[in-house]
């Protein structure tokens, strides 16, 4: 049986430098990196000879890779839930369409997407879902994005405790900034700064080993894992303030 790693947003920085670093393993027979830009995807997949899976996830996206696994009966040994989308700005702003889409991508994809292939997985398989350090609290101006990363948050620590007596383990990956192309660098002129950004593979590096180990969260680099300690002591209310002090004048 073909062993395989499902990535959806293969072809942003993270999801990329996990198809990178999934493809040098000996335990994966195949990769199945999943986006919706043909081009990004061809040149991904030719460089780290993974399989295309050209697809819209709020869109069709989660039966055609149902489909796929129905016909190709494989053992899935890793599914990462990465791609995701972003929007910093006022919650008024946003349109009741952007709020659909982005329930979609951000929480019902990798909702569906584990319950089609926990089928399809054994003993000793894993599931890393991308959330964020923005579900530590709730984020003023990126309001949307942090309420649905902590919704991942919460779904992957749970089912990880409903997955424990098959031996699959469920990881909520949450760093705080990473150099992607999903964070804006200006705004009206200005420089945008990112207090503590790490690089994604320093995030994946970190994912995958948490995963390996069978932790449920992975933390990685010390901004987040500050943010994770200082918003369990602080009072939300303090927290939410700092934060929107430090954010506000890119809004
Ligand atoms: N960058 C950060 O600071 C940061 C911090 C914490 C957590 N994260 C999380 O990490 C994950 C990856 O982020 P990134 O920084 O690598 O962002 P990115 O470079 O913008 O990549 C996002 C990926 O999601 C895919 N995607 C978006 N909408 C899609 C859809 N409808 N169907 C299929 N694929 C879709 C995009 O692929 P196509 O355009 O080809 O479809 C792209 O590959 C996200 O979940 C994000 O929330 C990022």
């Amino acid at each position: 049986m073909t062993k395989i790693a499902i990535i959806t947003g293969a072809t942003g920085g993270i999801g990329k430098e996990f198809v990178k670093q999934i493809s040098v393993r000996d335990d994966i027979d195949e990769i199945w990196a999943v986006g919706r830009n043909e081009d990004k995807l061809a040149a991904i997949c030719s460089e780290y000879k993974a399989v295309p899976v050209q697809t819209d996830l709020t869109d069709g996206g989660i039966e055609v890779i149902q489909t796929r696994l129905n016909e190709s009966k494989s053992d899935v040994r890793l599914l990462v839930n990465n791609a995701g989308i972003a929007y910093m700005g006022m919650f008024a702003d946003m349109d009741p369409q952007q709020i659909d889409k982005f329930v979609q991508i951000n929480c019902s994809a990798p909702a569906k997407l584990m319950n089609v292939v926990l089928p399809f997985m054994k003993e000793g398989s894993g599931i890393i879902n991308l959330s964020s350090a923005s579900s530590f609290q709730p984020n003023p101006y990126l309001a949307m994005y942090s309420a649905s990363k902590i919704y991942l948050k919460n779904l992957s620590r749970a089912v990880n405790i409903e997955l424990k007596s098959r031996g699959i383990t469920v990881t909520s990956s949450c760093p705080g900034w990473v150099d992607t192309e999903l964070l804006p660098r200006t705004k009206d002129g200005q420089t945008i700064k990112y207090t503590g950004m790490i690089s994604a593979e320093k995030v994946v590096t970190r994912a995958l080993k948490d995963n390996a180990k069978g932790k449920d969260m992975s933390v990685p680099g010390f901004f987040a894992k500050y943010f994770r300690f200082y918003s369990k002591v602080t009072p939300t209310y303090i927290v939410m303030n700092m934060w929107s002090n430090s954010v506000r004048k890119y809004v």
